[in-house]
């Protein structure tokens, strides 16, 4: 019989990509729903919905304990991430219970700050010599808790997305989109030569499948397709909204973006390399094309003609 799964952010962007894969191999999956609208659309995509919020540490715990499997897509503020994931590792430790962890590249991004390219790229188990970006300084205090959790009698894994796409959707590629739509040209910051890896929801939530079936307790796997820089995305976004492309300056970045998503996101190189997944999970990504994607497929169809964008850009990542 197929293992009890919990997918918190089962109703998010990557998660119900993820609770779709699980679903489609077999499992038995249920979603963490915080507000009766999380539960309708667990409900359409034929997951039962387990009422919880994950800002009740000890509830959500409890919620969990119900379960083989958690794996936690959802996203909350990074402080109150660790919070909560200590507590989830205490409770699960010696049950052989299996926490994924959905985490970001994030942690290995490097300063960009005129958009400039850097050579640094990082395998899954890389030593990282440079200095800690915001990010990494959130987040991998986590990724270390749940990394060591894997010598107290649990199963943990961590899966580390790039810039993630597709379907329309996601932050960076909707924020050039907004971008357009805000200020008349597609944005870029500085140089524009910097890059974040790429990969396609469906691939990372195929590496999470992969993950649970195969991966070695402890682990971490990347999910990188590929990269393109910032100026030919915002190149490739202004074809299709019929708007030129534009370098913006910091402080302009951060007026159309928010500091926040710009410290995160754009004024960074962020380049991963998939080693160990494509090694030990055998895993190799079906999408790789994401200027075809914003050309001609997904965020075209989504935003091409549409006053507002229609994709998400939740601004966090
Ligand atoms: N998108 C990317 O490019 C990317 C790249 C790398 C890493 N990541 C990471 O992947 C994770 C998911 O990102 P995403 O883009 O899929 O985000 P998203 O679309 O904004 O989804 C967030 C999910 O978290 C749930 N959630 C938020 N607060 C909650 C709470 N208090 N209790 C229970 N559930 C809660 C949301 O539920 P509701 O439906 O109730 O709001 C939603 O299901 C994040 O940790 C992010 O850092 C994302």
């Amino acid at each position: 019989m197929s293992k009890k799964t919990l997918v918190a952010g089962a109703t998010g962007y990557i998660g119900k990509q993820i609770a779709a894969e699980l679903v489609a191999h077999d499992y038995h999956v249920e979603g963490v729903a915080r507000t009766p609208e999380a539960q309708a659309v667990l409900a359409a995509a034929g997951h039962k919905g387990v009422a919880c919020d994950a800002a009740d540490i000890e509830r959500f715990v409890a919620v969990a304990m119900d379960y083989d499997v958690l794996v936690w897509a959802a996203a909350v503020p990074f402080d109150h991430e660790y919070n909560l994931l200590r507590a989830v590792v205490d409770a699960f430790q010696g049950s052989a219970r299996t926490l994924l962890f959905l985490s970001g590249s994030g942690v290995v991004a490097t300063d960009s700050p005129q958009g400039e390219w850097n050579v640094a790229a990082f395998s899954e188990d890389d030593p990282f010599p440079y200095p800690a970006m915001f990010t990494r300084q959130m987040r991998r205090p986590t990724e270390h808790l749940v990394e060591d959790a894997a010598d107290r009698g649990l199963r943990t894994l961590i899966v580390r997305p790039p810039m993630v796409w597709g379907h329309g959707a996601s932050i960076q590629i909707p924020a050039v989109f907004e971008s357009a739509r805000r200020t008349g040209a597609a944005c870029y910051f500085g140089k524009g030569l910097n890059l974040y890896s790429h990969s396609h929801v469906d691939d990372v939530a195929r590496v999470v499948r992969l993950a649970l079936e195969k991966g070695t307790a402890g682990a971490t796997y990347h999910t990188e397709a590929g990269e393109v820089n910032y100026r030919t995305i915002a190149e490739a976004v202004g074809e299709v909204m019929g708007c030129p492309a534009r370098s913006l300056s910091y402080d302009e970045a951060c007026e159309v973006w928010g500091e926040i998503l710009v410290k995160m996101a754009f004024a960074v190189n962020s380049r991963t390399i998939a080693r160990r997944t494509r090694s030990e999970l055998g895993w190799s990504p079906a999408h790789t094309d994401l200027i075809q994607d914003i050309r001609h497929g997904s965020y075209r169809d989504a935003f091409a003609h549409t006053p507002e964008s229609s994709g998400m850009w939740s601004g966090h990542q």
